[in-house]
């Protein structure tokens, strides 16, 4: 095959920052995806109905209106009433939870994470529909972080049945394993964790611009994700997680945590899901599953790939913004149309 055209894709996982980043990264988004779950970890965070909307109106004004893309936007997870909720729920798609600290721009998230207290936030969000996105990590050893956050998955399935809960950008085969397990478990996939393992991160020369939270696991972690996503899993949809920093931010003496593929996931996507002869599983992954799991509707957005060399740029800038991409300076086997 050497056209593909896929149907609405979706990245249910985008940080789309603000000011000249945001002007920067999401026209490179809105150019081939119809839509995307937009994370709240601002400065400050979005945590009202007016930042929310707000917030929505900048993206909108930083795209071009023709390529008919729409911002799902989510709340900073909050102690937050249900009558707040009920005023805020048509404004947002999701609430997003962070452990306090765990990543960028996260200080303001929950301290501990215990049923009781969240008890009041998530029945309400349960009884209004509105799916709680996890960043699933512990601060224990870094490499155990995810692992380590299983058992807080499993008592917040158990304790809150009728909460949709994503845990967001998965990295491990034991976050696989739990998506048979609670029927109210789902899962966001990145491009990088498909790909890359610890190796290709730490394991010759550091790679700066693979840095992220979670950080790449193990072959058989990856080998895991890469099995559910080529599969069309139900419970599994794509969420890039693309994270742009500033080039100065991520070739430093402390690297900001971020991978940035706006600008080539469908690309690299469609080779990935070609190299393992599953393309026809690809419109589920990005686009058909997300539907099903967030309750939207696809929109009458196609986009065409054609098989074509296509060499990644060393970076994109804008004013004096700088984001340098994955794949930098790489070939790439499929081109958008
Ligand atoms: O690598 C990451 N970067 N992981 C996150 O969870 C947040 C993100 C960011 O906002 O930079
Ligand atoms: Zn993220």
């Amino acid at each position: 095959m050497n056209k593909i055209t896929l149907t609405s894709p979706f990245d249910m996982h985008l940080h789309l920052r603000d000011a000249d980043m945001l002007n920067l990264v999401a026209p490179l988004t809105s150019k081939t995806f119809a839509g995307a779950i937009i994370m709240p970890n601002l400065v400050p965070v979005v945590d009202t109905k007016k930042a929310v909307v707000e917030y929505r109106n900048r993206i909108l004004e930083s795209i071009d209106e023709k390529d008919n893309f729409t911002p799902f936007m989510t709340l900073f997870f909050k102690p937050y009433t249900k009558e707040f909720l009920e005023e805020v729920k048509d404004d947002i798609s999701a609430i997003k939870l962070y452990p306090a600290g765990i990543t960028t721009n996260s200080d303001d998230g929950v301290q501990t994470i215990d049923t009781e207290s969240l008890a009041p936030t998530l029945n309400a969000m349960a009884e209004l529909n509105i799916p709680l996105c996890v960043h699933g990590e512990t601060n224990g050893f870094v490499m155990d972080r995810e692992q380590e956050f299983m058992s807080v998955y499993e008592a917040l399935a158990t304790a809150f049945p009728k909460l949709k809960i994503i845990m967001e950008h998965i990295t491990t085969k034991d976050a696989v394993d739990m998506l048979d397990r609670f029927e109210n478990l789902y899962a966001t996939i990145t491009l990088h964790h498909l790909i890359i393992t610890l190796d290709d991160v730490a394991g010759g020369m550091l790679q700066p611009h693979l840095f992220c939270k979670p950080i790449a696991k193990r072959p058989h972690d990856r080998d895991a994700l890469l099995k559910v996503a080529l599969e069309g899993h139900p419970k599994v949809m794509f969420g890039s997680d693309s994270a742009p920093h500033p080039k100065h931010a991520k070739e430093a003496c402390g690297c900001a945590a971020g991978v940035f593929t706006a600008p080539i996931a469908i690309q690299v996507l469609v080779e990935l899901f070609e190299q393992h002869n599953r393309l026809e599983n690809l419109q589920k992954f990005l686009s058909d599953n997300a539907c099903e799991i967030y309750n939207i509707k696809p929109s009458s957005k196609t986009i065409t790939l054609v098989k074509e060399d296509f060499k990644v740029p060393n970076f994109y800038e804008f004013k004096r913004e700088r984001v340098v991409p994955m794949y930098a300076e790489k070939q790439l086997s499929w081109k958008v149309l």
